[in-house]
């Protein structure tokens, strides 16, 4: 049984983490998408927001768990008996900090990260930008599942 872990801020889910995600589900066994509880960035929504959103988008895949941690993802890993990091991939600028993460978890605990190439019409996409985008007016709804779509909408109201 292969449990990987799909770790994130999450804030807010957007088309391109559902991607990788969906990839995942037909690759693994079972898929832990993590939430990381305190992001380094302050956050739109709260864990408890972030995961009820990756959860209604979620639904449809029977192999899926939601979750969220703070501290080491490693730590986190350990404890959720995941063999396997599995992060999206968008363009080269993601490369060089991945790598080094990768890298990093892999000194501390000998955990595997796989890396997933995103959807080349997501290759723009990140959850920072379609807050910004959000905020100032402009449309997101081909951007992020619908049930995120609306939740933002509420927020920023
Ligand atoms: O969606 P993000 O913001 O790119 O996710 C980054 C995340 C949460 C995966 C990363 O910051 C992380 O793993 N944080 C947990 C703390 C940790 O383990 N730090 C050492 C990484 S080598």
């Amino acid at each position: 049984m292969i449990r990987a872990l799909v770790p994130g801020s999450f804030d807010p889910p957007t088309n391109g983490h559902l991607d990788v995600i969906e990839r995942c589900v037909g690759i693994f066994d079972e898929v832990g998408v993590a939430v990381i509880a305190n992001p380094s960035k302050s956050s739109l929504f709260t864990a408890e927001e972030r995961m009820e959103m990756l959860r209604e988008c979620c639904g449809d895949w029977p192999n899926v768990v939601v979750d969220s941690f703070s501290g080491l993802l490693v730590d986190y890993a350990q404890q959720a008996e995941a063999q396997v990091i599995v992060k999206g991939l968008r363009a080269m600028t993601d490369f060089d900090y991945e790598l080094q993460m990768s890298q990093m978890n892999r000194h501390l605990t000998g955990i595997v990260t796989l890396f997933i190439a995103t959807k080349p019409e997501y290759g723009y996409l990140s959850s920072s930008l379609v807050k910004e985008v959000a905020k100032l007016g402009g449309a997101i709804d081909a951007l992020v599942p619908e049930p995120v779509a609306a939740a933002m909408k509420e927020r920023l109201a």
